[in-house]
């Protein structure tokens, strides 16, 4: 059965939504806010339905046509279809209504997105998925499922992948490597980072087993047919959940790859987690750190802090920073981090956020928080708030964690929000980052 459907908002998820007569809620893929659409009900639950759009009654002016093949058949892209100027808005958008709803914190509050220089091309970091088909083929995953699409060329992706695309199938088929597939077989994954500053990629196999034949055959073909492949590693993961996980083995190169922002310095290693958009990364160090307004006193816990991505800038311009953050791989890279960048007053600390909390005793002026997609949570919340600190900064890249915290942190009346910043870490995505500064209430008044 179809039905004619006035497309109201999206949701986070990229989804337009509309109302079916009688008002039910109907999400609907590829939909834009402003269009009229003619959609098949393809699922129907207690609360909503789900519809496929059948025809495009009304589109707004803002369509484009996409320039990739593989668009709403791979999963990476929502809004490649959509002129990035409206996708900014649709962004800002989708954070205030998340807000609102959910919070009930009004969008006045949300400041302008700040815009990736580069709309295509960005990435820094991609993961790629092997399959074989009387060949072994890389592509990418379709959404929500674990097919993949053959991917030559990412719109996404630094010009420079599509080259190790064409090459990495030909070397695996050369030497014989089996590709994991149906519970059999070896390799699974190759996950390419880009570095701006060094011009250099590093590739990362990842394989189920142990076992990986041919290994320092296939990077010493690799580096000799794409000279700018800087490192090579193996990753061992038996997960099927995650991608970049385990432990690894450097097989060509130095085993990190560098980057430069302003004036420091960044080595990553293969299994650490790193922004993905250098542009939009450094306009998000400079805007925390400048709205911070640091007088070089304060003493900063940087929760979540991966491999110092803010800790160092703000160990720079303070008294003190303690970095907490679980990953071994990303605590190790951020001491030696703090080294090359001579900075002398940052503790980095191994542990889960919530069990540091829970046992910490230290009074900080300055709290900041860069939690994954779950947000910070109820127990972590509660505990910043009795922690007392004067300003507290949330960075955040899922708009409805952020809003069911930011409502705990509101409601204690304890602290007040100074203003969120959305900032498109992900162009052609629904995907939203953003950074929220916070000042305590009532007490001796907070240059912010
Ligand atoms: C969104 S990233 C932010 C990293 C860093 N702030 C940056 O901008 O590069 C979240 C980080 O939290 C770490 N992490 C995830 N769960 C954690 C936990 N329960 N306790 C401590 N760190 C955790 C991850 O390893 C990752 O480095």
């Amino acid at each position: 059965m179809s039905e004619m459907v006035y497309i109201e908002k999206l949701a986070f998820g990229g989804q337009g939504i509309g109302k079916l007569p009688g008002g039910k809620i109907v999400f609907v893929s590829g939909a834009y806010p402003g269009e009229l659409v003619e959609v098949d009900i393809i699922s129907e639950k207690k609360d909503y339905s789900i519809g496929k759009i059948k025809k495009i009654v009304e589109g707004i002016s803002e369509r484009r046509v996409p320039q990739c093949p593989y668009f709403r058949n791979c999963g990476g892209c929502d809004f490649l279809d959509l002129d990035y100027k409206k996708q900014l808005q649709f962004k800002e958008d989708i954070l205030k209504d998340q807000l609102q709803r959910i919070a009930k914190i009004s969008g006045e509050i949300v400041g302008k997105i700040q815009k990736s220089k580069n709309e295509f091309g960005y990435r820094l970091k991609m993961e790629f998925s092997f399959d074989y088909q009387k060949q072994t083929l890389l592509g990418l995953k379709m959404k929500n499922s674990n097919k993949i699409v053959q991917v030559r060329k990412c719109l996404l992706a630094p010009k420079s992948f599509n080259k190790i695309l064409d090459t990495v199938p030909e070397i695996i088929d050369l030497y014989k490597i089996p590709v994991y597939k149906n519970r059999k077989g070896i390799l699974k994954h190759l996950v390419l980072r880009y570095s701006p500053t060094e011009n250099s990629v590093m590739a990362i196999f990842i394989t189920k087993t142990e076992k990986f034949t041919n290994r320092r055959d296939l990077a010493n073909m690799l580096v000799k047919k794409v000279p700018y492949v800087s490192s090579v590693i193996h990753v061992m993961n038996s997960s099927d959940r995650i991608v970049l996980r385990g432990p690894y083995k450097v097989l060509k190169g130095e085993g990190v790859i560098n980057y430069e922002f302003d004036w420091e310095k960044f080595q990553v290693p293969p299994t650490a987690f790193f922004q993905n958009n250098y542009f939009v990364t450094a306009k998000m160090i400079e805007f925390l750190t400048k709205n911070l307004n640091l007088e070089g006193s304060e003493t900063i816990l940087d929760l979540y802090s991966g491999l110092g991505t803010f800790s160092i800038r703000l160990a720079a311009l303070s008294k003190f920073v303690v970095a907490v953050e679980s990953n071994h791989v990303s605590v190790r890279a951020g001491k030696a981090n703090a080294n090359i960048n001579n900075l002398r007053n940052i503790k980095f600390i191994e542990s889960d956020v919530e069990e540091f909390l829970m046992a910490n005793e230290n009074k900080f002026d300055i709290i900041v928080a860069d939690p994954p997609r779950n947000g910070l949570g109820n127990k972590a919340v509660s505990k910043i708030i009795d922690m007392k600190p004067e300003k507290i900064a949330y960075i955040s890249c899922n708009p409805s964690t952020l809003a069911r915290d930011l409502k705990m942190f509101v409601n204690s009346g304890k602290y007040k929000i100074e203003i969120i910043k959305p900032f498109d870490i992900f162009p052609q995505t629904y995907h939203v980052e953003a950074v929220v500064l916070m000042s305590r209430v009532n007490k001796k008044q907070i240059n912010m």
